[in-house]
């Protein structure tokens, strides 16, 4: 009897791009982090982790037994420097041996030039290995002729099979790899496409395995979604040991690189570069750059000292409130949290009596920068304020303060270095949290203390 060749189905299963969550059939949205449209069709065929990776890294499980903490001698993380003095800053002083490290940021923003730059440096003292998935190996050529990287114990390899890169690695043993980028490595056992979410998972585990079993440190390379997060793998930034951002936009010079996550170093620790025609320069004083050009004597503009990590840094806020072409309001945030904006003019509103209900509200940071912390509340109200009102602020004056729901303005942490960075860039007046005034120091500047918003707004608008 001749039987019809049956054609087997390969079974496939759908990831969510986003959070890594599987699912037997589409859904519209992911159940487990609820982004809409992120589920995608892949062949399930995921090996088993303990089959994956070269036998050298290959971990014999049963030899490891528990013992007791305090039995466990101590010993100092080893650390080397980049030569790059800001970003070693962010690491939290330098690099630990095999830890593993993603720098994540928009496409253009500078990150192969940045870890290029920090091997050559490395290689004048170690072995690095520069994986380049993305760009062949004349433009990476190009690329470090531009630069003026000369090491010898730089090398480069085009490649994006992680088994060949596992290859390299064992026979070069390099004490430093990068992976540019994290979203072009493959894994042949794994079926779905270089950049989805189980081949960034998988080739993302086989990597911190590999950092941690042999010692050598690991550098990703992650793009960035239009949402901003690392593509795909939110799973990878569980993984890893240091997770940075590259922020800035691409059109200005100023880069801004924060850790977001170190477990070797404090977060919210921030290096500056300018890109310049020979790469990244560290911008050594950075405080001033962010509001050079600001504008003398017109309305919606403040400033404000902000606290990155451990040091102070001036920014600008700027806002624009213009009558609304459409039925509901426009609210828009750049460089801050959308919702602080509501928040604050709901609080301008009820507390102050300002009327928003007509009105289009943007607010941006200039320069690129992103401030997370509420102390910068106040500086956005005033700017917001200042704008509606058409009244222009005194050029010389900063202001800082985190808003409360009942319009009080709320003390905020280290009042003593703001001012001291206001003072030394020749602002000469402050506007401050009454609850901040013991711990303010003899500054040079005229202290303003407020309690309340309507009490901070009338002090600015006295000029
Ligand atoms: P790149 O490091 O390729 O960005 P990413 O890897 O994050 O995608 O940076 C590319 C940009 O930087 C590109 O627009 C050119 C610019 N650039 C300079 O301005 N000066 C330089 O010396 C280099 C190498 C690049
Ligand atoms: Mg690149």
């Amino acid at each position: 009897m001749i039987r019809p060749i049956m054609k087997t189905k390969q079974k496939t299963v759908f990831t969510c791009q986003s959070c890594g969550y599987q699912s037997p059939r589409w859904l519209g949205r992911c159940p487990d982090c609820n982004t809409w449209n992120s589920l995608v069709e892949e062949f399930s065929s995921a090996p088993s982790v303990s089959k994956a990776g070269p036998d050298s890294f290959r971990v014999e499980y049963s030899k490891e037994k528990p013992q007791p903490l305090n039995a466990i001698k101590t010993i100092n993380e080893e650390r080397f420097s980049t030569g790059i003095s800001e970003l070693d800053r962010v690491l939290g002083g330098g690099v630990v041996t095999g830890s593993v490290i993603l720098t994540g940021g928009d496409p253009g923003i500078g990150k192969s030039t940045l870890l290029l730059q920090a091997s050559d440096s490395l290689a004048r003292d170690k072995k690095v290995l520069y994986v380049s998935g993305e760009e062949s190996i004349k433009q990476t050529k190009l690329r470090a002729d531009r630069l003026g990287s000369a090491s010898k114990n730089l090398f480069i390899v085009s490649e994006t099979n992680l088994d060949s890169i596992f290859d390299h690695i064992n026979t070069l043993k390099p004490d430093f790899v990068i992976i540019d980028s994290i979203q072009v490595i493959y894994k042949e056992d794994l079926s779905s496409s270089p950049g989805s979410v189980s081949q960034v998972r998988l080739c993302g585990q086989e990597l911190t395995f590999m950092a941690k079993k042999s010692g050598i440190s690991v550098f990703l390379i992650g793009h960035v979604t239009k949402e901003g997060n690392i593509a795909g793998p939110r799973v990878l930034e569980h993984m890893v040991d240091t997770v940075l951002y590259f922020e800035g936009e691409s059109q200005r010079s100023f880069r801004l690189l924060r850790a977001v996550k170190n477990r070797f170093g404090s977060t919210n620790e921030i290096g500056i570069f300018e890109m310049t025609g020979k790469g990244l320069k560290e911008v050594s004083n950075p405080s001033g750059i962010f509001i050079e050009e600001r504008p003398k004597d017109v309305s919606g503009f403040a400033i404000v000292p902000t606290i990155e990590g451990t040091r102070p840094l001036l920014v600008e806020i700027q806002a624009l409130v213009k009558a609304a072409n459409l039925a509901v309001p426009k609210r828009e945030a750049r460089g801050i949290d959308y919702n602080r904006i509501s928040l604050i003019t709901a609080v301008l509103e009820r507390r102050v009596g300002l009327e928003f209900g007509r009105f289009d509200v943007y607010v941006n940071v200039a320069g690129g920068v992103r401030v997370v912390e509420p102390a910068v509340d106040l500086g956005v109200a005033i700017a917001v304020a200042s704008n509606h009102r058409d009244i222009a602020l005194n050029p010389d004056c900063v202001v800082m303060g985190e808003i409360g729901l009942g319009g009080e303005i709320r003390a905020i942490s280290h009042i003593e270095s703001r001012l001291m960075e206001s003072q030394r860039l020749g602002f000469k007046q402050a506007i401050i949290p009454k609850g901040n005034l013991s711990a303010a120091g003899k500054p040079r500047l005229e202290l303003i203390p407020v309690s309340y918003l309507k009490e901070a707004l009338e002090a600015v608008f006295r000029h």
